[in-house]
């Protein structure tokens, strides 16, 4: 695998799955393979489990890991071609990614998107500059429309928990006082479909994802309906997709309570506020697998960046 950029560039995620597992195990059986391997960790957005858990997983495997909070610390980058650069922008990511890629030989991205301009997000401007421009592979740590590693642990983590052959998924859309992206959701969609589950999707009038990532996947208004006989309930935020970024609902009974979830697990990417998107009586229990989802992130990180050495070696 030369880039892990999407679920998309999972072929077989059973396979994955069982392999992120038996890494699970025996963490350190590959620290050779990362030796004297360094990878950068370029972040435009805040993160507190993605840049733990890559830097963890890349240690795992013997690489040395280099963290930089770009928009904070470094240059100001200019992704337009042609630019007149006499504005705020004081390097352009043609020379910007050159230079990182002699640094490093795997870059990880982590970029959101604007919510305000549509087009540009869809482009995936950063990430596809990256892509384009550097020289060795580059690494979704979070996009404008995707989050493949949080998508790739919540896969093992549905695996490790499932009661039954084909459990029944549901993504639950929550209120949010902030207008927040449809990265996660979109990659846990995409997760799902490859997965042999009964997964429904359940959100709010106006609040429909990329009919083009859904697909097939049967969209419910009701929140009872939809959770009726669920084994997971996978909530997170998101902002209008339609009504591009804007928040149309935020009504409270949409929040994830222990009456509403039954016997169902609880899953979040984190961060999650309390009591605005689920209630303590959840996260506080047995029934909430957030935790665990969060301790997956390593294993998920570090089986994409074993797939991505071992195509380097
Ligand atoms: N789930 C997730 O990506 O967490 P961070 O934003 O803290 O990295």
């Amino acid at each position: 695998m030369k880039h892990y950029t999407s679920i998309n560039d999972i072929d077989n995620i059973n396979t994955w799955i069982e392999e992120a597992k038996a890494l699970k195990t025996n963490p350190l059986k590959y620290t050779a393979l990362g030796k004297n391997k360094t990878i950068g960790l370029l972040f435009f957005n805040s993160s507190l489990r993605t840049r733990l858990s890559t830097q963890k997983a890349a240690l795992n495997l013997g690489m040395n890991p280099i963290v930089m909070n770009v928009s904070g610390d470094a240059w100001g980058i200019e992704f337009g071609d042609g630019t007149v650069m006499n504005g705020s922008t004081a390097e352009h990511i043609k020379e910007a990614a050159a230079v990182v890629s002699q640094y490093c030989d795997i870059i990880a991205v982590r970029a959101f998107p604007t919510l305000t301009d549509k087009v540009k997000d869809e482009s995936e401007e950063v990430l596809n500059a990256f892509k384009k421009y550097a020289s060795v592979p580059i690494v979704n740590m979070e996009s404008a429309t995707g989050h493949p590693l949080q998508g790739l642990t919540d896969a093992i983590t549905i695996s490790e928990h499932a009661k039954v052959a084909k459990p029944k998924v549901v993504l639950s859309w929550a209120p949010h006082i902030k207008a927040l992206p449809h990265a996660v959701a979109n990659s846990f969609v995409q997760a799902m479909q490859k997965m042999d589950v009964e997964f429904v999707i359940a959100n709010p009038e106006g609040y429909n994802l990329n009919s083009e990532i859904t697909g097939d996947t049967p969209i419910l208004h009701n929140q009872n309906e939809a959770f009726k006989d669920a084994d997971f309930v996978y909530t997170k935020n998101w902002s209008s997709y339609d009504d591009y970024g804007k928040i149309l609902n935020t009504d409270p009974d949409w929040m994830i309570t222990k009456e509403k979830l039954g016997t169902a697990k609880f899953m979040h990417c984190l961060p999650v506020r309390r009591n605005v998107i689920v209630e303590d009586a959840v996260l506080d229990t047995d029934s909430s697998l957030v935790i665990q989802q969060a301790n997956n992130r390593t294993y998920a990180a570090q089986l994409v960046l074993k797939k991505i050495l071992e195509n380097l070696n």
